[in-house]
């Protein structure tokens, strides 16, 4: 087990930066390596404890036998102080708590940070883990601007760490068995032309503050808030955060990227506040262009925040079929009509989709055929049948994503995910938040933004 006394404890001394109005950030100066042992829990501390840092915390870590929380950190004392006690009551295990994670990072003996903090916030938290010789696993989306995405992928690469970024469904069972197996290995769709899909919702994201914590607005500043409204509620901002477009759209965009195999040349983008009046858009439309490596293709994208009808999925057309792919229910692959039923009998052979009863209702000849044939949900359901893989997680999204990084800091896996991969994503999103924020427009992308 690790030796308590271990000398590699990282130390750090503050400094004052430019980056924000009297925010106090933190340079290492000391940066060693720490000998992992095979045998060691990855320690860990949690950077926001506010929803997705609960879910971190509570959900997450609890289900992966190999990370240990060490320490909680957040700037509002009830929402550290809660996940402190709660984490007692339910495992019996103490975890430290701080307001600065400068503080956190010189008194705890880490292995990794998770930032679960607003996205501004990333890059510099990130940057100065990963120089102090830790690892990160940071939510996405990783900033709120191109520059400081790139810094992250940068710093990822100068400093060796590890630097995974927190859109779960690369590693979603059921999305990497659709990407690995029925994409790459089988070529079942034939080429994909048309990437769809949405988010929609029927509210726009805002918190109320806890009334128990006493705010005093000089704290709030030193951490890059003018307001109490601001820290609750960061992703209405254009200097805090993303909206909808980093908050919703950057996870189901980048899911465009990978299966498609290929980045857009070319976005087209839309959006207004006229709903909810904050300063980010709350309704938005995208086209994407891509020349993919069989061909071009089409990326349609939009988020509504007035209506939640018809929910969250993406869509994939191609010359021998179609399919719906989400985290939720919307799963279901269908077969193009000019694809001879025997010729996909053998992906139902070998146990990747099924075609069970209800097929029999779309028979080759029959009467009245609309041209589309739609198979019975494809296996992905049921894990078991996810054969072919590198690997199957069987974890909720989130955990299995928390799980690769945890199990890659311990060198038993690749990340799914990481910095590098994760900005090729975000630049489109950044170009797509610069047509919006110009009433509209049309931005070309030259290949040599994507590189890092
Ligand atoms: N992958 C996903 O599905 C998913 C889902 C939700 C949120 N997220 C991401 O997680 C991050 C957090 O989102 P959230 O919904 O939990 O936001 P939130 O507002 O609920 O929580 C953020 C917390 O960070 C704290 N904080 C702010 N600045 C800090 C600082 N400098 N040091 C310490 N604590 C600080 C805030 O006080 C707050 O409690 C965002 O990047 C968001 O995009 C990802």
């Amino acid at each position: 087990m690790r030796n308590s006394s271990n000398p590699n404890r990282r130390k750090f001394i503050r400094t004052s930066s430019a980056i924000g109005a009297g925010l106090v950030l933190g340079r290492p100066f000391e940066l060693r390596a720490t000998p992992f042992s095979f045998n060691d829990k990855v320690r860990l501390g949690v950077v926001g404890c506010g929803g997705r840092g609960r879910g971190v915390i509570f959900s997450n870590i609890p289900k992966i036998p190999s990370a240990h929380l060490v320490a909680v950190c957040d700037i509002i004392p009830s929402r550290r102080e809660n996940a402190v006690a709660r984490f007692k009551e339910e495992y019996g295990i103490t975890v430290q708590s701080y307001e600065d994670f400068y503080d956190m990072l010189e008194k705890e003996e880490l292995d990794a940070i998770v930032l679960t903090t607003p996205d501004f916030w990333h890059m510099q938290h990130a940057v100065d883990a990963m120089e102090a010789g830790l690892h990160v696993y940071c939510e996405k989306a990783m900033s709120n601007n191109i520059e400081d995405a790139r810094k992250m992928a940068e710093g990822m690469k100068r400093t060796g760490k590890l630097l995974q970024i927190g859109r779960q469904r690369r590693s979603n069972d059921r999305y990497r068995f659709t990407h690995q197996v029925l994409l790459e290995k089988e070529n079942m769709f034939g080429r994909l032309t048309h990437a769809i899909g949405q988010w929609n919702r029927s509210r726009i994201w805002t918190q109320q503050p806890n009334k128990q914590d006493k705010f005093n607005i000089k704290q709030l500043e030193r951490y890059g808030f003018e307001t109490v409204a601001q820290d609750y509620n960061w992703r209405n901002y254009k200097a805090l955060g993303g909206g909808v477009v980093s908050d919703l759209g950057s996870h189901q965009i980048d899911i465009f990227n990978w299966f498609l195999g290929a980045y857009p040349h070319t976005v087209y983008a839309t959006g207004n506040n006229s709903y909810f009046k904050h300063e980010q858009a709350d309704t938005m439309a995208t086209i994407l262009e891509y020349d993919t490596p069989k061909g071009p293709a089409i990326g349609i994208y939009e988020n509504i925040s007035n209506s939640r009808a018809i929910g969250v999925y993406e869509r994939f057309v191609g010359d021998d079929g179609a399919f719906i792919i989400s985290e939720g229910k919307d799963n279901k692959i269908y077969r193009e009509s000019r694809v001879k039923a025997k010729r996909w009998q053998r992906y139902i052979n070998a146990g990747y989709i099924s075609n069970l009863a209800d097929m029999q209702k779309y028979q080759e000849e029959e009467a009245g055929d609309s041209g589309i044939k739609e198979t019975a949900p494809q296996f992905s359901y049921d894990i078991k049948n996810m054969v072919d893989m590198d690997r199957v997680y069987n974890l909720q999204s989130h955990t299995a994503h928390l799980y690769n990084f945890v199990e890659t800091v311990r060198g038993e896996e690749t990340l799914n995910y990481d910095a590098i991969t994760s900005y090729k994503s975000e630049v489109c999103i950044y170009k797509i938040h610069e047509a919006i924020n110009a009433n509209g427009g049309r931005i070309v992308i030259d290949p040599s933004e994507y590189e890092v």
